[in-house]
């Protein structure tokens, strides 16, 4: 496998941006009562959009935060009867180094969650990495390249889902990721590996390395929709909401580079918002 490209990726986009950056205002910022009505309220914008527009294309997310979001969504689509048949997605990032199938795969969380409840094909769904799905054939750096053409092709993403890290990262977008990424390979950092280490029974155990959609790609999406809960995420609320733009918190690089950005949090990740 090819080394992993640096963090600090100031290669321009493969191809010019297929959205254009929509004209920049503040986020929109809710502070929901419970983490359950501000995953309910991500959920039904989601299906709002796909009542709308039955073809459109979806940037997903894993990890807990997206478990409720997931939940209401798969209710809310059932309730509402919607044909989820020509619907799209990308999902953000998957990690490198486990096999096709392996249960930690961000992959299967997805069919858990998502995909299998709502019906979902496989030529509905796609991940950046060569192992756990598309492209086949390619070796990873390969697959990055081709995920962004696939993401051009799909005419962009419409929506993006996105959690935040403790460590302020942004899919896996780690500290010193540039806002003008792309998909790519890239090391986890500390972080990012202890929050995972439970789930691969040891941080020696927890991979080392993923496969991630940039920042820049990220910023491509015509609509961002970041989602935070809890009080371990409260800091980096508060420099994603407040905070100038700082190489070593991503997410501070989306507040001014997008025009669309709705932030959902409970209270315990807004306490250090006035
Ligand atoms: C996952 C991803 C990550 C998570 C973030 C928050 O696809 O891209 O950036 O969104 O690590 O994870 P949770 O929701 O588990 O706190």
């Amino acid at each position: 496998m090819s080394p992993p490209e640096p963090h600090e990726n100031l290669s321009p986009p493969l191809a010019a941006p297929v959205s254009g950056a929509p004209s920049m205002s503040a986020p929109i910022v809710t502070v929901h009562s419970t983490k359950l009505q501000g995953a309910t309220a991500a959920a039904l914008e989601i299906c709002d959009l796909l009542d709308a527009k039955p073809d459109a294309v979806l940037g997903l997310a894993t990890g807990g935060t997206m478990v409720g979001v997931y939940g209401a969504l798969v209710e809310e689509v059932q309730r509402r009867g919607l044909d989820v048949s020509r619907v799209t997605t990308f999902n953000l990032d998957e990690y490198l180094g486990l096999d096709a199938g392996d249960p930690r795969l961000f992959r299967h969380f997805m069919d858990e969650h998502l995909f299998v409840p709502l019906g979902f094909n496989d030529a509905q769904v796609h991940f950046p990495d060569h192992v756990g799905a598309r492209p086949r054939g390619a070796d990873a750096v390969d697959a990055a390249r081709q995920y962004e053409e696939a993401i051009q092709a799909a005419g962009g993403i419409d929506l993006q889902l996105l959690g935040i890290g403790r460590n302020g990262h942004i899919a896996f977008n780690e500290p010193g990721s540039s806002p003008r990424s792309r998909t790519r390979v890239v090391e986890l950092h500390e972080v990012t590996r202890r929050d995972a280490a439970e789930t691969f029974g040891g941080f020696d155990e927890t991979p080392e390395r993923a496969i991630t959609m940039g920042l820049g790609t990220i910023l491509e999406a015509r609509a961002l929709r970041v989602l935070a809960f809890g009080a371990s995420k409260a800091p980096v609320v508060e420099r994603l909401l407040r905070g100038a733009e700082d190489l070593d918190i991503p997410c501070t690089f989306l507040r001014e580079r997008h025009g669309d950005i709705a932030v959902h949090l409970d209270i315990e990740a807004a306490r250090l918002l006035p």
